[in-house]
């Protein structure tokens, strides 16, 4: 695909993503214009990632938007392809890297990560990059991503970027466009309260800060938490005390609103 640039010896950076930009992409875009001579910014919204089709016809598509952003912050090529070009057929390849694809999201949405590594993959070897940018919101999805590189031997690196935040420290993510605006305010609490969690930690267990971080959020109306883990930021297992790891990460999904809106956040409460 990028054959000219190759010849010529260029860097490229790929940051995939399913459109809807917001400042969150903006800063993976940016990277890797830093750190490459080429960046290439895909837009697709995979189907085959999506367990609920309601959630797939729901995701925002703005790729006029989104093209004029990504011109304005400097990258190479949008590469906006159609289902066909991705799947020309159906894609029946599968996936497994226990745990890190079966607990959490894995659990709850199945067959979640398998789309995601089929999509990837392809990317991947549709673009060839020599690094490659994922936003550290989808926590998860990264380390599912680097065990993928590893068995299937991608020859580049994957670059972890944090969490974007607005002010109030909700963390940036395209289904945010979703919420009503007194949704939004409430969906703050997620953030505020996994912060206030990392001070609760230091004289509590790990057991009684996780389930303080769930009876806190479920006390406020409107929001729901589906599950707070906290787990091995390597391979996310669980883990049962403060001491069982030198990096050690909560993972939280919400339920958001009238119509809820599932909204899911992270935490590091030691990093190596
Ligand atoms: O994080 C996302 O937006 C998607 O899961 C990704 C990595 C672009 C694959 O469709």
């Amino acid at each position: 695909m990028l054959g000219g640039f190759r010849a010529e010896g260029k860097s490229v950076g790929l940051v995939p993503t399913m459109g809807a930009l917001h400042e969150g992409h903006a800063s993976l875009v940016r990277r890797s214009v830093n750190e490459n001579d080429v960046t290439v910014v895909s837009v697709f919204v995979n189907p085959t990632q999506f367990n609920d089709k309601n959630d797939l016809a729901k995701y925002p598509r703005t790729l006029e938007a989104d093209c004029r952003l990504l011109e304005g912050i400097g990258a190479t090529i949008a590469f906006a392809p159609s289902v066909e070009e991705v799947y020309p057929e159906p894609d029946t390849r599968s996936f497994s890297y226990p745990p890190t694809d079966t607990v959490m999201e894995g659990g709850y949405r199945p067959g979640h990560f398998n789309g995601v590594c089929q999509v990837v993959s392809k990317l991947f070897m549709m673009v060839e990059p020599d690094r490659a940018y994922f936003g550290e919101k989808d926590f998860q999805q990264i380390a599912v991503i680097r065990r993928m590189v590893e068995d299937l031997q991608f020859p580049l690196t994957i670059v972890p970027c944090p969490i974007v935040r607005e002010e109030s420290g909700l963390a940036l993510s395209s289904r945010n466009s979703l919420l009503t605006a007194d949704e939004k305010e409430l969906a703050t609490n997620i953030s505020r309260v996994l912060f206030i969690s990392r001070h609760y930690a230091k004289n509590h267990s790990l057991e009684e800060t996780r389930q303080w971080v769930i009876d806190t959020l479920n006390a406020l109306d409107g929001l729901e938490v589906q599950y707070y883990e906290i787990v091995d930021g390597r391979s996310l297992a669980s883990v049962q005390s403060w001491d069982d790891s030198d990096y050690i990460v909560g993972c939280i999904t919400v339920f958001c609103g009238q119509i809820p809106v599932r909204l899911i956040d992270n935490i590091k409460y030691q990093e190596p």
